[in-house]
Formats: structure tokens, sequence, C-alpha cells
């Protein structure tokens, strides 16, 4: 006699693989023996797979590739070194310390914009920062003269105020100026608009450079093309170029995507070595966002799914607002794994719920090719960037912990969070 079992949801987790299937058996209960095998015919209305990623990371853990960073560091060394300029990492962009060992390898230091960075970069880049920041607390300013080997200042006023202290310790001191122009469009990231309080106008600096100041510093761009920048040049030579044959060193800011895929470092090098050739300055560029550019992920599981909406909600372990805070505040859509962020026929929609109780905790419907369930893995690209400086405890829920996947392919679990972390923040 044969027997029909259905089964729905089947699960078998083998290497990095998570087989899901729907079956039918047909049992052939006549030959049921519980020391041989029974006679089973099967028949698979569907089965899906899923790759099970980092399967020795449990999630919520923010994942950064050793590889990746490396091959992000050899394109802006090669900048560097073709261009002749000082390449230096934005520590606001990327502070993942224990990668330093490796950072310390292709740049020439890190940019600070606080005493904390600063400390950072004596402490683990093993070089004093430029430093930069719109505002010093004079009971700081001391420490972070002592950690810093350059010091900006966004207005004449500040630098009147430390001036001497510079000078005491040695320091090489710049003004950061409002180049005037920025491809920028969304206004919260453009440094330039008329009204902005970040860099001294021109008509300041009519008289030229003060005495005491060697360097001039602009950050206009944010993840833009060096076309970007030839652009911003033109309106800095137009207003400052007055300026540059008492300057020593221009900074020119941050923003620059040298490590996207498109970017031309033909064309920067050519423009870089030209502007030196004129000017004859020295010129370093400080990215933050392109060092940590697609280097890890962060690494998520399903831990319900609700069905309230025009979607279903696969709720997270991770939020958007206390782990991936630009998602909502930039804001911008994240790109998930195996998934398409646009409507896709065929694939089932979910939306992406975080796990605090903030309404607006979550990303439109994102669309997979086979439905999502509880446990499954989800994986966040390009998150090390700004992602992980960003991070909070809002709400209390667990922090991601912090993994690096070495180039031997070892894992290793550089920093775990807990209740504790939560706490001491508070009081
Ligand atoms: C003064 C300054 N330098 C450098 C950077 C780093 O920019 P990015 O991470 O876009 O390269 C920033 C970013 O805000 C900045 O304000």
């Amino acid at each position: 006699m044969w027997r029909l079992y259905n089964t729905t949801n089947m699960l078998c987790k083998k290497s990095d693989y998570v087989f899901r299937g729907h079956f039918s058996f047909f049992w052939n209960l006549d030959t049921i023996d519980f020391y041989n095998t029974p006679q089973i015919i099967y028949l698979c209305h569907k089965i899906s797979v899923m790759k099970n990623y980092y399967p020795e990371i449990p999630s919520p853990a923010f994942i950064l590739e050793e590889k990746l960073l490396r091959n992000n560091l050899e394109k802006l060394s090669y900048v560097s070194k073709e261009a002749g300029v000082s390449i230096i990492l934005a520590l606001k962009g990327y502070a993942l310390w224990k990668s330093f060992p490796l950072v310390r390898q292709y740049l020439a230091g890190a940019t600070a914009s606080s005493l904390s960075e600063a400390k950072l970069c004596v402490d683990y880049m093993g070089s004093k920062a430029h430093t930069f920041a719109p505002v010093y607390a004079p009971e700081e300013f001391d420490e972070i003269a002592r950690c810093s080997s350059h010091i900006t200042f966004n207005s004449l006023s500040q630098f009147e105020k430390y001036k001497d202290v510079c000078k005491q310790y040695g320091i090489s001191v710049g003004l950061r100026v409002n180049p005037g122009y920025s491809d920028v469009t969304t206004e919260m990231y453009n440094p330039c608009s008329p009204n902005s309080r970040l860099g001294i106008p021109a008509s300041e600096l009519a008289d030229g450079l003060p005495n005491g100041v060697d360097g001039i510093h602009f950050h206009a761009l944010c993840e833009n093309d060096s076309y970007s920048l030839e652009r911003v040049l033109k309106s800095f030579e137009e207003k400052f170029g007055h300026l540059l044959s008492s300057a020593k060193w221009v900074n020119m800011g941050g923003g620059h995507l040298i490590t996207h895929k498109d970017y031309k470092p033909e064309h920067v090098i050519q423009l870089l070595k030209d502007f030196k050739k004129k000017y004859d300055v020295a010129v370093i560029l400080e990215p933050g966002g392109a060092v940590g550019w697609q280097t890890g992920v962060l690494k998520a599981r399903v831990l319900d799914i609700v069905n309230y909406g025009e979607n279903p909600t696969a709720i997270l372990d991770v939020s958007f607002a206390a782990h991936m805070p630009d998602t909502l505040e930039m804001p911008y859509r994240p790109n998930v794994r195996d998934a398409f962020s646009e409507k896709n026929e065929g694939c089932y929609a979910y939306r992406l719920g975080g796990n605090s109780c903030l309404a607006g905790d979550f990303m439109m419907p994102y669309y997979f090719k086979e439905q999502l369930h509880v446990g499954d893995t989800i994986i966040l690209e390009d998150m090390m960037h700004y992602t992980m400086v960003k991070t909070t405890t809002f709400n209390g829920v667990t922090h991601p912990s912090i993994w690096i996947e070495h180039e031997d392919g070892r894992n290793e679990c550089i920093r775990k969070f807990g209740y504790a972390d939560f706490r001491d923040r508070l009081s």
C-alpha cells in the first residue's frame, strides 16, 4: 500500500547552502521495516537553494573583507604615487582601527575631526593627525596640538586664538576656505552653499594669507568623480588663486571616490600633476568613504515575518535607525544580496523591518527570488564606511558584533557588544 505524505518547507543546511523544499513522498508501507530503508518515491514541487553567506559568523555582524580593503588601498596608493600627492584616511568615514596595520602600508596617515580621532590616529595609525574641526574647545586644544602635525581652522578668529599654541608645537597651520562650487546636490552634504558655515569666503582673504599660515584646505565633494574635482578646482582657483603663491600645501578634502569601478585614475593623476606644477604646492587628499567603499557587509537574520500591510515585512535582528542610520538620514537604499531593489516579475516582495520601535525603521520592499523564512540570512551590502562610525544603541537593541574575514580565510571576531556598552554610555 502506498501512502502520500506532503512536506512543506523542509530545511536542510549543508555547508554554505540552505536547501528548502516542498516535497511529496509516496511511501510504500508494505516495505516499512525499521531495519531496512523504506521504499520512497518522492516528487519535488519546488526547491529553493539559498546561499548561507559567512556561515561561521553569527548574525548580527559587521564583516570586513580584508582582501577588498587591500584592493581599495592599492588603488589609492597608485593615485598617490603617480600624482605625487599624499592620500590620508578621513577617520570620520572609516575608523575600524584593527585594520589600520593594513591601511598604514598604503596611506600616509589620517585626518581627524576631533580630539578622539586625533588620539586614535596617534595610537593606531602611528602618526600625528591632520586635524580639522569647525571649532576647537580651549580645554581640548593643547592635547589636539600634541596629537597633530597639521591643524586647519574654519575662521580667522579661531586662527588668531590658537596660532601661538600651534607655533609652540611646530604645527603646520591651514585655513579652510569655501571654494564656492560643488556638484553635491543634497543640501545636507553640500559644504559649499553660499550660506555654509564651513569654509572662509574669499572676501575675508582678499589681503592674502595671514602670517603663520602654510596651507589652504577645501572640502567640496561627496562620492564624486575627478570631473567634479576639476570643476571645483576651477572655482577654487578663480576665488583663491591669489593665495597659492604663498601656500606650501593645499588639502583638497574628501569625497574623491577613487575606488569606485568607474573612477578614472589617469584623469585625476593628470589633474593633480598639472595643479602641483602650476602652483608648486604639496597636495593632500583625505578620502574616508573611498577607503571602506564596498569592503564589507552587515549580516542580519529574519526573526519574524508579519503580514500587516500591502507586503509582508521580514523583521530583522538589526535596526536601520540604530545600525545603518544613513539609510534613513541621507536617505539611501542599501543593496541587499540576492534581492532586487525594484519590482521584479515572479519575485516575492518583502519590506525589511528593523528591530527598534521607531515606526519608520524599515525599508520599502525588496524583491527576492525565493520566499523568505524565519532564520534566513539577509546580507546588507557596503556597510563599512560611515555606517559603522555612526551606529548607536538606540532602543538598547543588540549591537552587531564586528568581524574581519582575513585574507587567509580566517574569521576573527574583533568586538562583541553587550548590555554594558549600552548602560555605560548613559550614566
Ligand atoms: C573636511 C572633510 N574631509 C574629509 C571628509 C571625508 O569625505 P569622504 O568620506 O566623502 O571621502 C569629510 C567628510 O565629510 C570632510 O568633511
